[in-house]
């Protein structure tokens, strides 16, 4: 654990995908008590504090993003005994364990939503939500045009007490997913109150989901564009010169909610928010990390780069200059639970966009070159300064599971577009431990809620450990040399002579990183080998490989 009141700055924050993690009780789904058991080695792995996704009572029709009530544990993960279990295990092992909070919108069976839905029109119960007329004669089309990010309209209507057809709820995600309305005093209020709930248990801060689609722009304008990504962009990577911002990803009203909650996080000592905020240009999600805002923001540009020197180059200096115009840390980023993981988007040229995902009819992947330009990518990443987020199992090499079937498949995106959009439970198989047992040993009766494809026993972590060469060796070497030369904290230089459209070379305190992306060998400098992506150098650096050396 990095020790300090500053300790984000450089940390190394694994993110836990709580029901796919590990499962204490044998019910297929994972838990907290699953976690806890795991947690020693997370701890050898060499990471500073765990985050995870939501484990909050909920009907789980979005795994969790959907809650119904914020200040307990879902009965399927646990309970508040075993949430402080956990904190008190993480405190041993020096991890410091990151909730999820989810504040753009509750589960429909909320007790507020339920509420509003029996209240009248223009009550204090439906002020806490988005609730609106329809258009049309007789109220029949919604409000607006926005496209729910699952597919489909972004409106449901509903039936009023007295069984007349009625207004319209907004919900950027899931119709079971109601957004709130975050003008509401009750609202604000009740959201400090939760994370002041979770601070006194303990908790190191929070993952903001949806952090930059809080506010909606006054009188709901249409949007120009129908997208469904979550920065609205179609492309994240070129963001659209816009005339005006979009009505309800990152509006300028966000700001002032989170200078509440920064105040709030702030009475307490070290703990930390970083924001899942899909803002471009990264100037403007510089923003959203300014002193009094949140201590870190994903860096979803780095994430959405491709494996190529140019669209790194780029994405690395403007992170750096923008984060650090505001005096925050840079993050990196290459997987997470909504993402096709990143030892098989490596395998493409292009993939799908966000959120769509890989099915068995999709073109297959080339795992090989998957993996070794993942183990490369991710040597890269380590060594810049800042913070970084590692995904559960991508210290394993874990491809996504690309061929599950449809009849497994529980992301609502892939009912609400009727299969065209397979979704995001490629990334989210439980992951394997032990080649040899039930369900890899994610859970002891071999229960599993997705079912696992069969190459992830090879993947196992128990085949992997004290294995030189292995992925998970490579992480922990990583992850230890980046301490031991204090990278996190460290200085950053493009090296000249390494910088080329092929290849890449910084130098971060006494250590030079060269990354080779495709063609000819690189004659590697004087200096001591540190680690490298492949092993067997031979005196060069191969395509797709990267090397640390000791200036
Ligand atoms: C965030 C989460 C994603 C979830 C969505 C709605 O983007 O990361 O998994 O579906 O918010 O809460």
């Amino acid at each position: 654990m990095t020790q300090g009141a500053e300790w984000w700055r450089s940390a190394v924050i694994y993110q836990i995908y709580p029901r796919s993690f590990a499962d204490g009780d044998g019910d297929g789904m994972g838990d907290l008590q699953g976690i806890r058991e795991r947690l020693p080695e997370l701890a050898k792995l060499g990471i500073d504090a765990v985050w995870c996704s939501p484990f909050f009572r909920s009907p789980q029709k979005d795994a969790g993003y959907d809650v119904s009530d914020y200040r307990d544990i879902d009965p399927r993960f646990g309970t508040l005994k075993d949430f402080d279990d956990l904190v008190a295990e993480g405190k041993k092992l020096g991890i410091r364990v990151i909730v999820d909070l989810v504040p753009n919108h509750s589960s429909d069976q909320h007790p507020w939503f339920q509420e509003a839905l029996k209240s009248p029109k223009g009550s204090p119960a439906r002020e806490r939500y988005m609730f609106r007329d329809g258009k049309g004669r007789n109220g029949e089309l919604p409000p607006n045009n926005w496209p729910s990010v699952f597919g489909g309209a972004a409106w449901t209507r509903i039936t009023e007490p007295d069984g007349t057809p009625g207004q319209w709820y907004l919900h950027i995600f899931d119709s079971s997913q109601p957004d709130f309305n975050w003008d509401n005093e009750e609202v604000r209020e009740e959201f400090k109150d939760i994370l002041r709930f979770w601070l006194d248990r303990g908790a190191g801060g929070f993952r903001i989901d949806v952090a930059h689609g809080l506010v909606k722009e006054k009188g709901l304008p249409d949007v120009e564009e129908a997208s469904t990504t979550m920065s609205g962009e179609e492309e994240t990577n070129k963001p659209k010169d816009r005339t005006k911002p979009h009505p309800f990803w990152g509006q300028e009203g966000v700001h002032e909610i989170i200078r509440e909650w920064r105040k709030v996080v702030d009475e307490y000592d070290d703990r930390i928010m970083a924001a899942e905020a899909w803002v471009l240009p990264l100037s403007r999600m510089a923003k959203w990390v300014r002193q009094d805002e949140y201590h870190q923001s994903f860096n979803f540009g780095y994430l959405e780069a491709q494996w190529k020197a140019d669209q790194l180059k780029e994405v690395v200096s403007e992170s750096l200059v923008e984060f650090g115009n505001v005096g925050a840390p840079s993050t990196w980023v290459l997987s997470n639970h909504d993402v096709i993981r990143h030892a098989t988007r490596f395998a493409y040229d292009q993939v799908p966009k966000q959120g769509d995902g890989i099915g068995p009819d999709y073109p297959q992947p080339d795992v090989a070159k998957g993996l070794r330009r993942a183990r490369a990518a991710t040597s890269f990443m380590l060594g810049l300064p800042g913070g970084a987020y590692i995904y559960q199992g991508e210290e394993l090499g874990l491809p996504e599971h690309t061929t599950l079937e449809g009849k497994y498949r529980q992301d609502p995106t892939y009912f609400r577009t009727k299969g065209e959009r397979v979704g995001r439970d490629g990334c989210r198989v439980p992951i394997p431990w032990e080649a040899a047992a039930p369900a890899f040993g994610f859970s002891k009766t071999g229960e599993s809620w997705l079912p696992q494809p069969e190459q992830y026993g090879e993947y196992a972590r128990d085949k992997q450990d004290g294995v030189a060469g292995s992925t998970l060796e490579l992480y922990k070497s990583l992850l230890k040399l980046r301490k031991d030369h204090n990278l996190g904290l460290g200085s950053f230089d493009w090296v000249a002579e390494y910088c080329s459209e092929q290849s890449l070379g910084y130098q971060n305190n006494d250590i030079l990183v060269i990354a080779n992306f495709a063609g000819k060998p690189i004659e590697l400098p004087a200096g001591e080998v540190l680690v490298t992506s492949q092993v067997g150098l031979d005196g060069v650096l191969e395509h797709d490989q990267v090397v640390w050396i000791k200036l």
